[in-house]
């Protein structure tokens, strides 16, 4: 389904008709037209700051440098010191900031920030340069999570980021820039890296204004290598004959990885064709069946990557749905990931494997008409929290995306006002794309996520059901 109004105000006349009747024009995304590169950020600026007790620009200035960025500073800045230390230790050049040069991205160090004190040290170094931020440009704070901060002042600045985060995003939205927060636990700095080639680039053109917590990853987790991440490994996609199933195999595949397409035995042609499109395999299968986890143990086994995508939606007031509705739903959308996993768990996932699920902002925000729906994604947020203990210890992740509004069949069957309204509350005033949700799956099933286990990562340009 394609968004009308995008696609006429990207024209020359739609620009300045919308401009003269005063209707906002949605921005054009730039979205990755290929995969992960070794230096996926060169010939782009980068300008990085840091509070004065920040500790992670080693880290920081080591990933840049790697992703083959210019590193741009501020003399004027406070937190240059712990910048200039860290380069000059790992011997890499920064370029000095030029009177009004802008950046493709602004990225700011705020661990170690304690109180409004901290807090201002931010303002100094976003405030002057926003209006030099490249259209489609990044803004990344980094910060420890309030639950590892030792003082009362420091815990209070962490949570003073996240809604400067959320304010930020919606400014900013209009340009195609995004704002997102990155939460460094102890022992994860090792996983920034990873974070960053998804964060900086253009394969998060969608995530905006979210918190992505790192933790410390689990032994041998690790990447070996930025380019096709995924190689050599097999991964497993259910609801993969169309939609954002359809896009999740493809990039997958386009990252190395060996896929496997899972569908209802109906959609068996649609499947054939998908898979055939991207060099994949398709496996005709209803996920509700009872022995679906024994039949992809059996019939491919050697799992690296688990990604539950199918689900469906049978929308009606609890007054009046049919249980078999409640039903279809909750086993569907729920039930059948329970069941899989605790096979695979048995047999056929292999050691250091990823599970990603899909939820929905839904199961966030609720939604009249949706109890069943509703409890299904909210069931499998809390579901991946619960687990990642459980995959760490044998060196895997297990994590969840939660979709905004896509464009895809589904919400192309939503009637016209609902459909125009999901799409334009956020922040970049669109829609995503089944890719936007690829992208995000596909982080979470590589290496480069080292670091997220446990989490569920919002991909809703900044929509605001829930935020
Ligand atoms: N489109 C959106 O805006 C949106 C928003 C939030 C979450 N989601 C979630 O994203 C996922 C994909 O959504 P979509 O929009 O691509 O939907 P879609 O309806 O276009 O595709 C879903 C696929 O799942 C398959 N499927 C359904 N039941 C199955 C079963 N029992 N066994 C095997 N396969 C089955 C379908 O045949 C279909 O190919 C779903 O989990 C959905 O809840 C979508």
């Amino acid at each position: 389904m394609s968004d009308r109004l995008l696609d006429f105000t990207q024209t020359a006349m739609g620009k300045q008709i919308a401009g003269l009747l005063g209707v906002p024009t949605p921005p054009k995304l730039r979205r990755a037209k290929s995969g992960y590169a070794q230096q996926p950020l060169e010939g782009k600026k980068v300008l990085l700051g840091s509070a004065s007790a920040g500790e992670l620009s080693p880290a920081l200035v080591s990933a840049l440098h790697e992703m083959g960025a210019t590193i741009v500073v501020s003399t004027e800045l406070p937190g240059l010191a712990p910048v200039k230390k860290a380069a000059t230790d790992a011997k890499i050049p920064l370029k000095t900031e030029a009177t009004g040069e802008g950046a493709h991205a602004y990225v700011f160090d705020a661990s170690g920030m304690e109180g409004t004190a901290g807090l201002r040290q931010l303002y100094d170094f976003l405030q002057p340069r926003l209006s030099k931020l490249a259209a489609n440009g990044r803004v990344l704070l980094l910060s420890r999570a309030a639950q590892d901060t030792a003082s009362v002042a420091a815990y209070t600045a962490s949570m003073a980021l996240r809604g400067f985060t959320k304010s930020l995003g919606k400014e900013i939205g209009k340009k195609g820039a995004t704002v997102n927060l990155v939460e460094v636990g102890a022992g994860a700095e090792g996983t920034i890296a990873g974070a960053l080639r998804f964060l900086l680039t253009e394969h998060s053109a969608y995530v905006d204004a979210q918190f992505l917590a790192l933790s410390k990853p689990a032994k041998g987790a690790l990447l070996n290598s930025f380019v096709l991440p995924l190689a050599g490994k097999t991964a497993i996609v259910t609801g993969a004959a169309r939609g954002i199933g359809a896009s999740i195999a493809e990039t997958l595949a386009r990252e190395g990885a060996s896929v496997v397409g899972i569908d209802r035995p109906a959609e068996e042609g649609a499947l054939g064709l998908t898979m055939s499109r991207i060099g994949g395999r398709g496996l005709a299968l209803d996920v509700t069946s009872p022995d679906a986890g024994d039949r992809l143990a059996r019939e491919i086994g050697g799992l690296d990557i688990v990604v539950h995508n199918a689900g469906v939606t049978r929308d009606k007031m609890l007054r009046n749905m049919p249980q078999h509705w409640w039903d279809q739903v909750l086993d569907i959308n729920l039930g059948s990931i329970l069941r899989i996993n605790e096979s695979l768990f048995q047999n056929g996932l292999n050691k250091g494997g990823r599970i990603v699920c899909i939820s929905s902002i839904g199961g966030i925000s609720g939604n009249a008409g949706q109890t069943n729906y509703g409890a299904t994604k909210a069931g499998i947020i809390g579901y991946v929290e619960k687990l990642a203990e459980q995959m760490a210890k044998n060196g895997g992740a297990i994590n969840a995306v939660a979709p905004g509004f896509i464009e895809t069949q589904m919400t192309a069957a939503m009637p016209l006002m609902p459909r125009e309204v999901g799409r334009r509350l956020a922040s970049l005033n669109q829609g995503g794309l089944p890719v936007d949700i690829a992208e995000a799956v596909t982080f979470m099933a590589s290496p480069l996520a080292a670091g997220v286990n446990g989490r569920t990562l919002r991909v809703c340009g900044q929509n605001f059901m829930g935020a």
